[in-house]
């Protein structure tokens, strides 16, 4: 037994250093639309590598790659037949290696995309599991449920061969296992084997028919991502964010959703796949993984849930971060805003874990044209940008988003988002390849190779008006904007006038000027409303636009106020 001090020691106050991702702002990469190293019009490693000065210089601490994993990218890569792998249409993993050494020189931390819920149909499991045939265990990898028999000539593309349709109900015997609805539109569940008299099973896909849901009450299927964490893991990524992370246990017996009007909304209103308790114990058990690493992994979840039901997914023993979905839906609504910001408040209250915030990703409209479009739009987006590098939290902000860059209504025969095939909306208006240069040229600078093939989407004519490199040019452009507040934001870190402690102090003060107190020091004011507003007291530290009047705020402006 160890002998006690003779003196009393001292307990020291020094809190502890908060992780780093605390503090953090990632930035989105979109792969096939951030920059093409090989001029086939398909952005990918090697461009995404050339480009690297460019997001370091932004100031941000890391970045967030969506998949460039092998998959026949009938969701665009979200739906994967190699988790270990790189697509040859993106390079080569000599190149990822490349690629993550090179950003950590810079600085930059590096986060993949994990696609635990389903996989492509023609992963080789699944694709085992259609030949092994009804009732084996290679099938109960998946949702595979006996129905009818289908003695119909079936044209539904949702078949294990893979396209994306919703096909055609033409048959009595044609009954699905239940009335669940895919996310993109259309039932969720396809035959395995269209026509066959034998084999009569359906599988269940919550996004396109190319898309198969892991069964993940087989406990073959946790093991399996385990390996998948652990490859990138052991090869020093720094975290991972996990796509519809609510979604991967479905109720006990695949039950019907209950409906209105026979109406079922894909994920959100089901709750038979959405937010089941089971899932949570994934989650720990993958925090337990990421922290066997030194620097421990981040795990950033797409929970598209209510603040108080997605707070759950951060408690202390699961991931780090899971995006404040309720925030990236507002309007250009002081009192919404004000109301969703109480309520992550109340949910970090309750879990500890500070809002993950953002504003645009791959799947939502940008900003711009949510706020009204035009200059209009700009402005505002310009605001909420400002707004949103200072609130209490870490970040995300999505590639263009810093150059205030509008939705792009892509001519309907370019467009190839599945979702939009299914019926619903198309996400293609946000995912247009970057404008570099100014000049249309190597399609603005976004194909780097001497040659240039017309990129994957088309870009709108005037694109290179909102370039990276007419806005390098403009000191008052977004670009340099979004350069000073991730400046100054990292400043106000080092200063302490930012801590991991902060929280939000929502309100709405008249003429719809939207307050965030972040802590005593600190506070945001964003002018909602269509008159000029009473500045609150304090020092301006950053203005999203020049202030145009002595102590007052223009609409559509935000600043960040250093209180007196
Ligand atoms: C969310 C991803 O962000 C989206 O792009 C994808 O289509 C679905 N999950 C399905 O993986």
């Amino acid at each position: 037994m160890s002998a006690r001090p003779v003196c009393p020691v001292e307990e020291t106050a020094v809190a502890p250093a908060p992780d780093w991702w605390q503090s953090a702002v990632i930035y989105e990469v979109y792969p096939r639309s951030f920059a093409d190293g090989d001029g086939d019009g398909v952005g990918d490693l090697a461009g995404l590598i050339a480009r690297l000065p460019y997001i370091a210089a932004l100031g941000v601490d890391g970045i967030w790659m969506t998949p460039f994993q092998p998959s026949p990218q009938v969701d665009q890569g979200y739906d994967v037949t190699d988790y270990c792998d790189v697509d040859p249409l993106f390079g080569t993993m000599e190149q990822f290696e490349s690629l993550l050494s090179k950003a950590h020189a810079l600085g930059l931390r590096i986060l993949l995309d994990v696609v635990p819920n389903h996989c492509s149909s023609e992963h080789p499991l699944f694709q085992a599991a259609v030949a092994a045939g009804p009732g084996s265990p290679e099938r109960d990898m998946f949702h595979f449920v006996t129905g009818p028999v289908d003695m119909t000539d079936d044209d539904d593309a949702g078949s294990a061969s893979g396209a994306a349709s919703g096909g055609s109900i033409d048959s009595a015997n044609d009954v699905p296992p239940n009335n669940w609805q895919s996310v993109f539109g259309g039932r969720a569940w396809s035959r395995a084997t269209p026509g066959s008299a034998t084999d009569t099973d359906w599988y269940l896909h919550l996004f396109s028919a190319g898309q198969p849901d892991w069964n993940w009450r087989n406990p073959a299927v946790g093991d399996y991502f385990d390996g998948v964490l652990r490859f990138w893991f052991d090869k020093g990524v720094d975290g991972l964010r996990i796509d519809v992370a609510h979604a991967l246990f479905k109720a006990d017996g695949l039950p019907d959703s209950p409906s209105t009007g026979g109406v079922v909304d894909g994920l959100r209103s089901n709750p038979q796949v959405s937010d089941q308790e089971d899932v949570h114990e994934v989650y720990r058990r993958w925090r337990t993984l990421a922290e066997k690493y030194e620097p421990h992994r981040l795990l950033v979840g797409e929970v598209n849930l209510e603040p108080a039901r997605a707070a759950r997914y951060t408690r202390a023993d699961e991931m780090q971060q899971a995006f404040a979905f309720a925030f990236v839906k507002l309007g250009w609504d002081a009192e919404a805003w004000a109301a969703v910001g109480n309520e992550l408040e109340a949910a970090r209250q309750l879990h500890g874990a500070a809002p993950t915030w953002a504003l645009e990703n791959h799947d939502i409209v940008r900003s711009v044209t949510r706020f009204g479009g035009g200059e209009l739009g700009s402005v505002r987006a310009r605001a909420a940008l400002v707004a949103l590098l200072g609130l209490p939290g870490a970040a995300y902000i999505y590639q263009g988003q810093e150059l205030v860059l509008p939705e792009v209504d892509v001519p309907v025969e370019a467009r190839v988002d599945p979702m939009w095939a299914r019926g619903g909306v198309c996400r293609d208006g946000a995912r247009v390849p970057l404008p570099w240069t100014d000049d249309a040229t190597m399609n603005h600078g976004f194909s780097l190779a001497g040659t240039a093939a017309e990129p994957w989407l088309p870009v709108p004519s005037g694109w290179g008006t909102h370039s990276v490199e007419r806005q390098e040019q403009d000191p008052q452009s977004a670009l340099n904007l979004t350069k000073t507040a991730l400046e100054l934001r990292r400043q106000l870190w080092k200063n302490e006038i930012f801590t991991a402690n902060d929280g939000g102090s929502w309100r709405v003060e008249p003429g719809h000027l939207l307050i965030c107190e972040r802590n005593e020091h600190f506070l945001v004011a964003v002018a909602m409303g269509a008159e000029p507003v009473q500045l609150p007291a304090g020092t301006v530290l950053l203005s999203a636009v020049p202030l145009a009047e002595e102590g007052r705020l223009q609409p559509n402006n935000a600043v960040w106020v250093l209180r007196g």
